[in-house]
């Protein structure tokens, strides 16, 4: 049985102080989880923060962004190499708030993809319908176009590498989350277009599911087949939901 993913997006959000807290609790957690990876991804000006706290535990890094470029003039970017340079083992792609606020296309996915895949960083690319989407039947055929639209353009040999967070728009910071059987199919879904690729190549791919993940929700999710983990935004923001979120997932009660 493969670890389950519990990634922490603390979007922007966090603090010197609040954080150090936070991690505190996460690090005296992990020492109890074992069958389990937890990754958090801070703002860029904290990843040294938390480097400096996870550094020696089973904690992994992760980035909520990165430039799709190698180097060079973009004011205010930052590349692959430096999230090496802080041994950042997981980064974020396409995560709906950068997909619309930042107007982020797939060309710039998939260029991120290719240089995260060289530089030995594990990309989590985020997939998700909007409610209007999924109100008119078309959730499936979006997130299998989102997949296609990537794979299409970085091969599907160098997805291999890839993590995939199915989050529906509709659910992430609203506190719907997708009923249990939604989430299930879903990932069901990418599960068989993946197969239907290469099944030998995607067989130990993970499939997280994030939207409104909470202590509420987090074990009857956890149950489904097909979900490998969870990418947690609110809730990964006290310690207390967020240690009762990574210990459901763990099938441990705290
Ligand atoms: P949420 O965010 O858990 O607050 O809904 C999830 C995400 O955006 O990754």
């Amino acid at each position: 049985m493969k670890d389950k993913l519990i990634i922490a997006n603390w979007k922007m959000n966090g603090g010197v102080v609040a954080n150090s807290k936070l991690l505190i609790a996460i690090l005296k957690l992990k020492k109890a989880l074992i069958n389990s990876e937890i990754v958090i991804c801070p703002p860029h000006i904290y990843m040294h923060q938390v480097k400096e706290y996870i550094v020696g535990s089973r904690i992994k890094l992760g980035t909520q962004n990165v430039n799709a470029n190698k180097s060079g003039a973009y004011t205010g970017e930052i590349s692959v190499g430096m999230l090496k340079d802080f041994n950042c083992d997981y980064a974020l792609v396409g995560h709906s708030e950068r997909r619309t606020l930042f107007n982020e296309t797939d060309k710039d996915l998939a260029n991120k993809i290719l240089l995260l895949v060289q530089g030995g960083i594990i990309p989590v690319l985020c997939i998700g319908e909007s409610l209007a989407q999924r109100e008119n039947g078309e959730a499936n055929s979006t997130i299998i176009k989102q997949l296609e639209a990537v794979i299409n353009i970085v091969g599907y040999k160098c997805f291999k590498s890839v993590v995939i967070a199915y989050e529906p728009i509709w659910a992430i910071g609203t506190g719907k989350t997708a009923s249990i059987a939604q989430a299930q199919a879903m990932h069901k879904a990418i599960r068989e277009y993946l197969t239907r690729l290469d099944g030998k190549l995607f067989r130990r791919t993970s499939v997280l599911y994030g939207g409104s993940v909470s202590e509420k929700n987090a074990s009857d999710l956890i149950k489904q087949k097909d979900i490998d983990g969870f990418l947690v935004g609110g809730a990964s923001l006290m310690a207390d939901s967020f240690e009762a979120v990574c210990s459901c997932s763990a099938g441990i009660k705290v």
